[in-house]
């Protein structure tokens, strides 16, 4: 027999819960004040999180980028597995509201010194951080149409041991759909295939998609 994908026994969520206990009370006042601030509650999950800093903290990480910040939650679990006070993330949000939640967030937290946020469209933004590359980590979680994108800049700005992890990248469901409710599901599903396609097959990458709720492709940089 060979093992299956995933775990949906009721029995073994509640298991896990109890015994990992994903979040601590910090991430409580973070969701709250996020969403009193009228923003959607995206974030990701209590396990994806924990998942994310987990890994993260496996690489021992000094420069971490996170394209999508939302309200600081996931920036974070990647700001507190910087492996040094020297440590730096780079976090990229469209939009201002967004940034200076998580700017509350990282303050409150006590790792703003570590973090810098830049707030626009990712793709203009990345290029003034390539010259401090190349990093440890690339955190891709913003718009699903540009995740192809995303993934070309930082297949190139990555160092070797270095990873990329995407979240949501089951699309909720739609992966392998071919019809949609509009043109911009459509472009978010299409970036979702892509962009496990090309680090599924990447010669410089070997890469896997945790079975989390929302899928979490992780791909590590194997040769330059
Ligand atoms: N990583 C966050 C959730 C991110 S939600 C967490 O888990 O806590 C997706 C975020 O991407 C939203 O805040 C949205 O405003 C932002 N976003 C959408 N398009 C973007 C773009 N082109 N550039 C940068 N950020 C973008
Ligand atoms: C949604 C969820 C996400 O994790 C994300 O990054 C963007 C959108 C959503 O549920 O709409
Ligand atoms: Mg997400």
């Amino acid at each position: 027999m060979i093992k299956q994908f995933g775990q949906n026994d009721p029995k073994m969520i509640s298991y896990a819960e109890v015994t990992f206990s994903p979040e601590e009370k910090e991430f409580d006042e973070i969701r709250n004040r996020s969403e009193r601030a009228g923003i959607p509650p995206i974030h990701v999950g209590p396990f994806d999180g924990l998942h994310l800093e987990v890994l993260a903290r496996m690489l021992r990480p000094e420069k971490i980028v996170e394209i999508g910040t939302l309200s600081g939650l996931s920036g974070l679990r990647l700001a507190r597995s910087l492996a040094s006070n020297n440590g730096r993330l780079y976090t990229f949000e469209y939009a201002p509201k967004h940034a200076q939640v998580a700017e509350e967030t990282f303050r409150k937290s006590g790792v703003s010194e570590q973090v810098k946020v830049f707030v626009g469209p990712a793709l203009n933004n990345l290029p003034k951080i390539e010259n401090e590359g190349p990093f440890d980590l690339v955190f891709i979680d913003a718009d699903k149409a540009n995740y192809p994108n995303y993934a070309k800049w930082a297949i190139k700005h990555l160092k070797v041991g270095g990873v990329i992890i995407g979240d949501n990248t089951f699309g909720w469901g739609f992966i392998e759909d071919h019809e949609f409710e509009s043109e911009a599901q459509r472009l978010d599903i299409a970036g979702l295939r892509e962009f496990n396609h090309l680090l599924a097959t990447h010669p410089q990458f070997k890469a896997t998609i945790l079975p989390t709720h929302e899928g979490l492709t992780v791909a590590v940089k194997i040769r330059s």
